[in-house]
């Protein structure tokens, strides 16, 4: 059966139908790639629950495997999967801020593909939206004021002092790096504009009251409605997301309520800037390959 495709909104997500990911066929599998690359988040409802390994192994059709830096240098039975959850006795929800994956690694997440085994009666849904149409929304004086810029992601200030992670070496700090503002997506080749709240801390090279001030803007822009859809979970249901080109914000309205579920992610590139007047072809191998893997 051939999997069908419906967006959910012109820029961003989409809902496939037809297909279970413990099952999927390579020919299966590239038309849901291309989907992902098309809409940057897909949703997929009642799929089976998958078990640790079954994640992990739909995850590799993607790439490797992603370890969190908290998880880093630290037994696993199952690298890389991550339960999710939130009840009661939570202090702090994970991704209730506007974010996209680890945007503070050198090779930050591409895919983040989480299923939610249990969720609350009301409440808990995830929005989503587009860092290319925040790109293309920007005026033409913007663009070209942002064009060459590089900023700082840390990890420091969520994974010390908000989620209070522990790392394997208390004494490392945690991971922070400099990444173009405006990306290139390797699979469609499209510039995006790569900032987030979470992990975005400072513009390289301004003073430091301007480099504020424009992050302020960007971080208010990339979180316009317009450029938003937003997910209500189903049980076992499946998002996929592209950190590359979306950003993501988990809703925490259904306290005391339970929330869980477990989420992979895929380790993608190191980001490349995308320049004004620069081409749109896509890099990736995925792209490269035509899909055949
Ligand atoms: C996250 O991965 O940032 C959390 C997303 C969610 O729980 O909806």
């Amino acid at each position: 059966m051939k999997l069908t495709i419906e967006p959910l909104t012109p820029l961003i997500g989409a809902e496939i139908k037809g297909v279970d990911v413990t099952k999927i066929n390579d020919e299966e599998f590239a038309d849901l790639f291309q989907a992902f690359v098309d809409h940057s988040v897909l949703f997929l409802r009642n799929q089976p629950q998958m078990s640790a390994e079954q994640h992990r192994t739909f995850a590799q059709r993607f790439g490797e495997i992603h370890i969190h830096p908290a998880a880093r240098g630290k037994p696993a039975e199952h690298p890389g999967a991550m339960k999710m959850r939130t009840n009661s006795e939570s202090k702090v929800a994970a991704g209730n801020r506007w974010h996209s994956d680890v945007s503070c690694d050198a090779k930050p997440p591409q895919a983040s593909i989480l299923q939610l085994h249990q969720i609350p009666p009301l409440g808990g849904d995830t929005l989503f939206a587009s860092l290319y149409a925040a790109y293309d929304a920007l005026s033409d004086h913007m663009k070209v004021y942002l064009d060459g810029l590089t900023a700082l992601h840390s990890g420091e200030e969520p994974f010390r002092h908000v989620f209070r992670f522990e790392a394997a070496d208390k004494s490392a700090r945690w991971p922070e790096n400099h990444h173009p503002v405006i990306r290139r997506h390797s699979d469609s080749g499209r510039p995006a504009l790569f900032v987030d709240r979470e992990f975005t801390k400072s513009i390289d090279g301004l003073p430091k009251e301007e480099g504020k001030a424009l992050l302020e803007f960007l971080f208010n822009h990339v979180e316009r409605v317009d450029f938003q859809c937003r997910f209500r979970w189903s049980e076992n249901a499946i998002a996929i997301w592209d950190n590359r080109c979306a950003l993501h914000h988990a809703m925490w309205d259904y306290y005391p309520e339970e929330r869980s579920g477990r989420r992979v992610s895929v380790v993608g590139e190191a980001p490349v800037a995308w320049h004004l007047g620069s081409d749109q072809i896509p890099t990736s191998r995925f792209a490269a390959a035509k899909l055949t893997i």
